[in-house]
């Protein structure tokens, strides 16, 4: 059970002010009968609510993808730099979505935020190897030994051994190459440390893909849009 003014400011019809509005206007139905109380305990799974006549559609959970750009951190708050939750509009801030997993602060790119625990929870989780694919570019000549040493698994700063990755090579020249990278785990600048394991830099990193999710390409840097029907079904089958 949730406070009625709760559940209605939630799915983005305004303040709980607002909700108080409502009701001393008679505006708002609880399963058929005008609501006189605005924090009336309302089940929002079993019971109807409607404003002003048409009934509201009830979600819990919400499913974003964004585009993350540069210079945005991947966490809900942050005492000095812009969130990516700072980027949503207030009616998706409600539900107080969080971003799954993260992205450092100069990597761009697909970053999925849901208020969905247990979603979350399996999809961090190194036990689902979860695919992450990248896009990046390196400072120097990347190589087929490479490649085999990202195949073996590389050995990264603190000896951790990472599992096998996926190393294509785009493009590759003395003082730039263009690779794309498919990892499973999600350690703390994993990508960058793999390439400084092999003596290389990563000069730009973005996520294009995420459990079989691929960036919308229509998305520019700092946008977002919900999941789809489809691309919700196809993260909850992994
Ligand atoms: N690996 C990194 O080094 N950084 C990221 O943001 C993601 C993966």
């Amino acid at each position: 059970m949730e406070r009625l003014d709760k559940i209605i400011s939630n799915l983005g019809y305004g303040s709980r002010k607002d909700v108080k509005s409502f009701v001393k206007k008679g505006l708002i139905e609880v399963d058929g009968v005008i609501a006189k109380d605005n924090g009336m305990a309302v089940d929002p799974e079993k019971s109807s609510i409607k404003i002003n006549g048409e009934e509201i559609l009830y979600r819990k959970y919400i499913y974003l993808m964004m585009n993350k750009p540069a210079g945005v951190i991947s966490a809900t708050h942050d005492n000095r730099d812009e969130t990516v939750v700072d980027l949503l509009e207030i009616d998706h801030q409600a539900f107080e979505p969080f971003p799954v997993g993260r992205l450092d602060k100069d990597t761009v790119g697909l970053l999925l935020l849901t208020n969905d625990g247990e979603l979350n929870h399996r999809l961090i989780s190194p036990k689902w190897h979860v695919d992450k694919v990248y896009y990046a570019k390196i400072d120097k000549k990347v190589d087929e030994k490479d490649v085999i040493a990202f195949k073996n698994g590389v050995a990264l700063d603190d000896g951790y051994k990472c599992l096998e990755a996926k190393l294509e090579i785009l493009s590759s020249s003395d003082d730039e190459s263009e690779v794309k990278i498919t990892i499973q785990e999600g350690k703390f600048h994993q990508v960058k440390r793999m390439f400084e394991a092999v003596n290389k830099k990563v000069t730009y990193l973005k996520r294009e893909e995420f459990g079989g999710l691929l960036l919308d390409t229509e998305l520019e840097e700092g946008e977002y849009r919900e999941l789809t029907d489809d691309e919700l079904s196809l993260l909850k089958s992994y």
